[in-house]
């Protein structure tokens, strides 16, 4: 983050852009400042040690470091963003230095103390008029009222906005994209190899050149009937015999911006499961085809299930027809969750559900309550495409206790159940006129 690379016209024209949105994010909420502290991590309770830190993200979307606890950006229309750097004099901890660019971007007050940095902060506030807070408050104790600490307007203003990239944000995402392929690959050879769940996890590590703490979302990384758990959080240090099938899902973080990649992999290639695997990555793709400004996630969500549908009866798993498939809610129970989300400072990116920068919502359907992106896409967002397939059995008793429990073919079902399931997930950026697949051209580069 230090290197003279982000010292360059992208960072400043980044932030120019950033300061401008709460420019007129403060004009439309009748705000006159805005203060945006950094945060400070909780110690566990009773303890002296803190989970990994992580900063506010409106404060590392104008600061694309880690290293800023307890710093504090006041943005003013008119004026410089103002950074009061917390440079804390620590034996116990490296203290954070001062990046290049954030000279360049910002007018900057280093303080060693907290106590002195917020009466510099107070003094400089007093008598702005309306001053909002967006963050953390108990890291930054101004006292104001409470209707003035994130007030929803201007926080809905700041979230719309947040969708749609800048050039910087692209690079960034798009390094990120590489840092997980890296991982990607190193976790596949490894479960090509015979490694166990932990020994796959560790060989992520390693090629995506990420320490754990800082990994944009826990890895899942799921062999057999794993793979049928969504968010399956732990690692076998024994590889399961016999082997089946194995569920990556696992991201890279660059400068704080995220990817968020899944890739599934038949132990025998060839098998049913492998055919699945198959064919489910080509109805990915069509849907990442289908991408373009203008169209409305929702309606790729329902595509999605009725291409689902379509799977389940080729693969003789269901005994009707793919529309009374998908009009009775059957594709439900083998995709539970949502076709993908914003991406961006955090893997679930806020904003999915506002129809207009006003913060009014665009309230998911009702068969689709966990759709967390709803929005019409456009131009600059990034976003994920993850259909899947699964074979979780409790959804599966939940079918077969309802009347389209008849139309499974129960046999095919339960040699599937020891593969878990299916997951494809690519990051994709909308284009002027199309679509960019962040992921697979990040594996296209992989020699
Ligand atoms: N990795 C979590 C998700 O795909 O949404
Ligand atoms: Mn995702
Ligand atoms: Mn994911």
């Amino acid at each position: 983050m230090n290197s003279p690379a982000f010292y360059d016209r992208q960072y400043l024209a980044h932030v120019a852009a950033v300061t401008d949105q709460w420019e007129r994010a403060l004009v439309g909420d009748q705000a006159d400042a805005a203060v945006i502290p950094a945060g400070v991590a909780a110690m566990y309770f009773q303890d002296d040690q803190a989970p990994p830190f992580h900063p506010n993200p409106h404060f590392a979307r104008f600061y694309p470091d880690d290293n800023c606890e307890q710093s504090v950006l006041l943005i003013r229309p008119g004026h410089q963003p103002k950074l009061y750097f917390h440079q804390p004099a620590s034996y116990w901890y490296l203290p954070p230095t001062l990046p290049d660019w954030a000279d360049a971007a910002f007018e900057v007050e280093t303080h060693d103390d907290d106590e002195k940095l917020m009466k510099s902060l107070v003094g400089d506030i007093a008598g702005v008029g309306r001053v909002a807070l967006v963050g953390p408050a108990e890291s930054c104790d101004l006292n104001l009222p409470l209707d003035a600490v994130n007030p929803k307007g201007l926080v809905n203003r700041l979230q719309f906005a947040r969708a749609t990239k800048t050039d910087f944000e692209l690079a960034r995402m798009r390094e990120a994209s590489q840092v997980g392929v890296h991982g990607h690959v190193a976790a596949r050879d490894t479960f090509r190899g015979g490694g166990s769940e932990f020994d796959i996890h560790m060989a992520y590590l390693a090629g995506s050149g990420q320490e754990e703490s800082r990994l944009p979302y826990p890895n899942i990384i799921a062999l057999n009937e794993h793979a049928g758990v969504l968010h399956y959080q732990h690692y076998d240090r024994t590889r399961p015999h016999p082997t089946h099938s194995f569920l990556i899902d696992a991201g890279g973080r660059s400068s704080g911006y995220h990817s968020d990649i899944t890739r599934t992999y038949s132990a025998n290639p060839g098998d049913a499961f492998d055919e699945l695997v198959a064919a489910l990555d080509a109805k990915q793709l069509e849907a990442v085809d289908a991408v373009k400004p203008g169209v409305p996630f929702v309606d790729l969500q329902v595509r999605m299930h009725q291409q689902i549908a379509e799977v389940l009866v080729e693969f003789d798993i269901l005994r009707c027809s793919p529309e009374s498939a998908y009009d009775r809610s059957i594709t439900d129970q083998f995709f539970p969750h949502g076709l993908g989300h914003l991406l961006g400072l955090q893997t679930h990116d806020v904003g999915g559900h506002f129809a207009t920068e006003n913060g009014d919502l665009a309230e998911p359907p009702e068969r689709f309550p966990k759709l967390r992106f709803t929005r019409a896409v456009a131009p600059g967002y990034v976003f994920t495409i993850e259909p899947g397939i699964y074979f979780i059995p409790s959804l599966l008793k939940e079918l077969s206790d309802s009347d389209g429990g008849r139309d499974v073919n129960w046999p095919k079902v339960e040699a599937l159940v020891p593969c878990g399931g299916v997951r494809i997930e690519d990051n994709v950026l909308v284009t002027a006129d199309g679509v960019e697949n962040l992921t697979r051209g990040a594996f296209a580069a992989v020699p």
